[in-house]
């Protein structure tokens, strides 16, 4: 029987990340790229971009994320919204808004790209800049968020909080309204990669937090209509784990940019899964059928404890990378989880973090990606 008859099969994913490439022209150090880094010579070309996106559509996904690293860095960009566009698929273009001009970003539209992410490190030049590592970048990311909402685009700001930038909250809520961003996203860093060493630099402290999370909910209300502010508590502080990705191998999937699919960002930081790659696999045999993406799918491989839990089919068992950054198994259960053994440790270690006072280690890509 093929997985099409099977009544028990997956559903068909809804969402990919493209990571097009891992350059960048900033240096985050919350960077949730891979600590190696894929070079230009090594990344997928056009033509067989255009061949998964058509794969993806064949398979049921609706939007695809182009993302990197900077995917503006790609001199194909427009040829590659273009095909999304070709295959129905909606388009949404993940940046850092700081090398895309006002002829290339009308070409984008053009192509029909229909949405635009952008990032901001902070609410003001000094802090944004210094995050980013990258003077004037704050100032290029306005020109350029005015430039999108002039073409017609929809706007969306993206920021990862941390200590450095919580107390930004207010105003980055000004300057999404400033800009006529219709939605807000307010994501907490999350500590694998290179994020994990930059925790003791990142981590804010609990009440900080819980102060934030209070402030953001007054501003989801008072602008219900004309914001949409996402938010949710950053996992060390947690007492449940979140449904990372909605559950492994359930709706989305990433390529990166060497064409190896995941089914989260940071999956090949598990040892023992083998993760077929886009030159020699259909994007369909690899969703249906590859060990990697069957791994963690569903409830079988979860720990007694969670089979057991009413919430198995609500946070999937949490994050499968941060078991494993925090237990060393990615089988255990997340320990986010106020049930998990690993729980009470993981509070003391973020409460330990959130007092030291480390400087960024900066993610520099131009030695590891030329
Ligand atoms: Fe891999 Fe959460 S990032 S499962």
């Amino acid at each position: 029987m093929s997985h099409l008859d099977d009544p028990a099969r997956p559903a068909p994913p809804l969402g990919m990340l493209a990571e097009l490439t891992h350059r960048c022209p900033l240096q985050c150090p919350y960077c949730s790229n891979p600590l190696e880094l894929t070079r230009k010579r090594d990344e997928l070309d056009t033509a067989t971009w255009q061949r998964v996106f058509a794969e993806a559509a064949e398979l049921g996904v609706l939007q695809v994320h182009l993302s990197g690293g900077e995917p503006a860095l790609r001199q194909d960009l427009e040829a590659l919204v273009a095909s999304c566009a070709e295959q129905g698929l909606y388009s949404n273009l993940i940046t850092a808004g700081v090398n895309i001009d006002r002829a290339r970003l009308e070409a984008l539209a053009e192509a029909g790209l229909d949405h635009v992410q952008l990032s901001v490190q902070g609410a003001t030049a000094p802090i944004n800049d210094h995050i980013a590592n990258q003077p004037g970048a704050f100032d290029k990311k306005l020109a350029f968020a005015r430039e999108v909402a002039d073409v017609g685009l929809p706007l969306t700001l993206n920021s990862v909080i941390h200590r450095a930038n919580l107390h930004q909250i207010p105003e980055l809520v000004e300057l999404a309204l400033d800009l006529g961003a219709r939605r807000l996203e307010i994501a907490h860093a999350q500590y694998y990669g290179w994020a994990l060493e930059n925790r003791g630099a990142l981590m804010p402290p609990r009440e900080q937090v819980m102060e934030a999370l209070a402030l953001v909910e007054a501003a989801r209300e008072r602008l219900e209509g004309k914001l949409v502010i996402d938010a949710v508590v950053p996992d060390y502080y947690a007492r449940l784990p979140k449904p990372c990705m909605n559950g492994w191998g359930r709706q989305s999937l990433n390529v990166t940019p060497a064409g190896r699919v995941l089914p989260c960002h940071a999956a090949e930081t598990i040892p023992g899964l083998t993760f077929l790659n886009v030159r020699e696999h259909g994007l369909g045999e690899i969703w249906y059928d590859s060990s990697a993406f069957n791994a963690y799918r569903g409830t079988a491989w979860m720990p007694d404890t969670c089979q057991s839990c009413e919430r198995r089919e609500i946070d999937w068992g949490g994050c499968r990378c941060q078991a494993l950054a925090l237990t060393g198994e990615a089988s255990q259960m997340d320990p986010v989880c106020e049930r998990s053994p690993y729980h009470d440790e993981i509070q003391t270690l973020a409460i330990v973090d959130s007092k030291r006072d480390d400087d960024f280690t900066y993610r520099r890509f131009s030695r590891q990606s030329a």
